[in-house]
C-alpha cells in the first residue's frame, strides 16, 4: 500500500521542475494526479516558461507509474480557469484530497527600476495565485467531511531576502503568512495546510542564462557548472542546490497521514541555508 493509496491530488506548476517531481511522487505512493500548468511565457519573465511538451511528459511519466492522470492547462491567476481544473478533477476521480500549489515565477530586478507590471505579475502568480489555487480545491474537502491536505510552495525567501529579488521575496513571505491563516481557519473541517521551503532547486527557474549572469556579475557567456561555487557558498551543507525529488519527497510526507498532526508549518528544505 502506498501513502497515498485512494487520494486525488491536484498540483499547479506541474509541467517540469518540481511540479512534475510531485506528481510522479504523490503517483508512485498511490494517487491519482491531476496536474495543470499555463504553459505559456508570461510578459514579465525571461526565463523561458514550461511548454505544453513538457506538461504530455509530465503526464507520460505518471501514467508510468499506473495510476491515472489529467493533464490541462490552467491559470493560477484565473479563478475561472481554476474552477474548471477542479471540476474536471471532480467529474473523472470525484473526489481532491491534496492539492499543491507550487506554480511559480521568477523574474529579476532592483526595487527603484522594477515596472509596475513586474510587481504585479509576481504577486499575481507566487502570492495571489497561491490563494486562488487553494481556495478552488477547498469546496469538496470541506463537502465531502473527510477533510485533506494543502501544501504550499514557499521558499528560503519567504525567510530573508535577495539580490533582485523584492518582489518575489515579497510574495514568498506572504506565502507563509498565507499558510498559516489556513492553518487556522481550516483546521475545524480537518484541512492541514504546510508549506515547503526550499533552497535552490536544479529546475529550469536556476538553470538558465539569466541566473547564470546574476550568479556570474554578468558574465554573458556563463554556464550551470561557472555558478555552482555561487551556490555552494549560499549553504551550510557543501552542496550547490537540492533536487526536486528532495522537495518532493517533503511534499509527500507532510501529505501523508505520518504527518497527520503537523500544521502551520513552513518545513525547510535548504541545505542548512537558514541557520548559516
Ligand atoms: N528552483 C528553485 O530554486 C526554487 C527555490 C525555492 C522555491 N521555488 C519555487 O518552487 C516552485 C516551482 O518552481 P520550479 O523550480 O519547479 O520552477 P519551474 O519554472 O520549472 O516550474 C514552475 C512552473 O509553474 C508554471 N507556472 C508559472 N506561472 C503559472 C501560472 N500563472 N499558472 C499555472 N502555472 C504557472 C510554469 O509554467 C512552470 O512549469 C515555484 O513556486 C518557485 O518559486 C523554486
Amino acid at each position: 500500500m502506498g501513502k497515498h493509496e485512494g487520494k486525488v491530488a491536484v498540483i499547479s506548476g506541474g509541467a517540469r521542475g518540481q511540479g512534475r517531481a510531485h506528481a510522479i511522487k504523490l503517483a508512485s505512493e498511490g494517487a491519482d494526479i491531476v496536474v495543470f500548468d499555463i504553459c505559456e511565457q508570461l510578459p514579465t519573465v525571461d526565463v523561458p516558461m514550461a511548454t505544453l511538451a513538457d506538461l504530455e511528459e509530465t503526464a507520460r511519466l505518471v501514467r508510468e507509474t499506473g495510476r491515472r492522470v489529467i493533464a490541462l492547462r490552467g491559470d493560477v491567476r484565473d479563478s475561472d480557469s481554476l474552477a474548471q481544473v477542479r471540476d474536471t478533477a471532480l467529474a473523472e476521480f470525484g473526489q481532491i484530497d491534496i492539492v499543491v500549489a507550487n506554480a511559480g515565477i521568477v523574474s529579476l530586478g532592483s526595487a527603484v527600476s522594477m515596472s509596475d507590471a513586474m510587481w504585479d505579475e509576481m504577486i499575481a502568480v507566487n502570492l495571489s495565485g497561491v490563494f486562488k489555487t487553494v481556495r478552488a480545491c477547498l469546496p469538496p474537502m470541506i463537502d465531502s467531511g473527510r477533510g485533506g491536505v494543502a501544501i504550499l510552495t514557499a521558499s528560503t525567501a519567504s525567510f530573508r531576502a535577495y539580490d533582485s529579488h523584492v518582489h518575489y521575496t515579497t510574495a514568498k513571505h506572504g506565502v507563509i503568512g498565507l499558510m498559516r491563516s489556513l492553518a487556522y481557519e481550516l483546521v475545524s473541517h480537518n484541512i492541514r495546510v504546510n508549506a515547503v521551503a526550499p533552497a535552490a532547486v536544479a529546475t529550469p527557474l536556476v538553470q538558465n542564462e539569466v541566473m547564470y549572469n546574476l550568479f556570474t556579475g554578468g558574465r554573458e557567456d556563463a554556464t550551470f557548472d561557472d555558478v555552482r561555487a555561487a551556490f555552494t557558498g549560499l549553504n551550510l551543507m557543501k552542496e550547490p542546490w537540492v533536487q526536486a525529488e528532495d522537495v518532493a519527497n517533503a511534499v509527500s510526507w507532510l501529505a501523508s497521514d505520518e504527518a497527520r498532526y503537523i500544521t502551520g508549518v513552513a518545513l525547510p528544505i535548504d541545505l542548512g541555508l537558514l541557520i548559516k
